[in-house]
């Protein structure tokens, strides 16, 4: 999973799928259990909604959003007019963070989503208005009702989300030789962090003086392979957004060996 997909929250689409660890994100069958089972949908991927439930109340004020999986697609259906409910695919196009407001990183301020892993903003259709995203959004038709509050948000046949591996292929299979749990690189690792620290936080948090900002790594950091770290770190900014300060660590600075002694103490820090 990780290596196709190393993008940042894959795990919580993962999780909301149900089914960690399946091989294929999005695919119409997931470790056995299709995903009409998992979700209890039609087979055409719809699901009715009621604002008068509370899981959707969100959605009477302009403004709202609710968060929901069906047919295998993360959505964010949002409320973004008196007149207009829209629904995105909350992958953003850039490197697939998961944009659910609610415990992801999203954020939709009354006029456009914001991803806050690297800042790109996408409008109501899904149009990306702010890179580093460079790709759309899938959207979704969505039948709404105001007067009754009722509507169908309609999955159907919209093509998958475009999912790419942004990692070079001489990076890719690239494995983590030590154990997550191995105590000298871990130790090893810690002392390297310092060099990292300054950016990321010494506990992994982050920092926001910067734009586009540090990456978080206190929580789990599953989602991405350990190719793209190792790429990420060799490489810094090559691989990052426009403008990051993500410095390149040559093999002078750190040998493979202490790269992947700071990854293994990157890891640990969401633990
Ligand atoms: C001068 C500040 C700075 C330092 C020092 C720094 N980073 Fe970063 N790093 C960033 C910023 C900013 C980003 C987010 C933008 C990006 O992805 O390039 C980032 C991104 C990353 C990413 C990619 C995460 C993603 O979401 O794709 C990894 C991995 C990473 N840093 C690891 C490290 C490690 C390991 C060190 C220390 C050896 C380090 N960084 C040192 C600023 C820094
Ligand atoms: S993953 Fe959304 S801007 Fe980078």
């Amino acid at each position: 999973m990780s290596r196709a997909n190393p993008g940042l929250d894959r795990r919580t689409f993962l999780r909301a799928l149900g089914c960690g660890g399946c091989a294929v994100a999005g695919a119409l069958s997931i470790g056995g259990c299709t995903v009409a089972e998992v979700f209890g949908v039609t087979a055409g991927g719809e699901l009715a909604f009621d604002l008068a439930e509370p899981r959707f109340a969100a959605l009477g004020n302009v403004g709202g959003t609710v968060a929901v999986e069906v047919a295998g697609r993360p959505i964010l259906l949002i409320r973004a007019g008196a007149e207009r409910l829209v629904a995105l695919n909350r992958m953003c196009t850039h490197v697939q963070c998961d944009m659910n407001p609610d415990g992801g990183s999203g954020r939709w301020d009354g006029q456009k989503l914001i991803c806050t892993c690297h800042d790109s903003h996408f409008d109501a259709d899904g149009k990306v208005l702010q890179g580093p995203a460079t790709r759309d959004l899938t959207t979704y038709t969505v039948r709404f009702d105001t007067a009754s509050g009722q509507g169908t948000l309609i999955v159907g046949d919209a093509p998958e989300p475009v999912i790419e591996d942004p990692t070079p292929p001489e990076f890719r299979d690239l494995t983590n030789p030590f154990a997550a749990d191995d105590a000298d690189a871990l130790a090893a690792g810690e002392q390297l962090w310092a060099q990292c620290s300054g950016c990321h936080g010494v506990a992994g948090e982050g920092t926001s003086f910067l734009d586009p900002v540090p990456t978080p790594f206190n929580t789990d950091s599953s989602g991405y392979s350990d190719g793209y770290l190792f790429w990420r770190v060799r490489t810094g900014g090559e691989g990052g957004p426009p403008n990051t300060a993500m410095p390149a660590y040559s093999v002078d600075q750190l040998d493979d060996e202490q790269l992947w002694q700071v990854i293994t103490y990157l890891r640990s820090l969401g633990q």
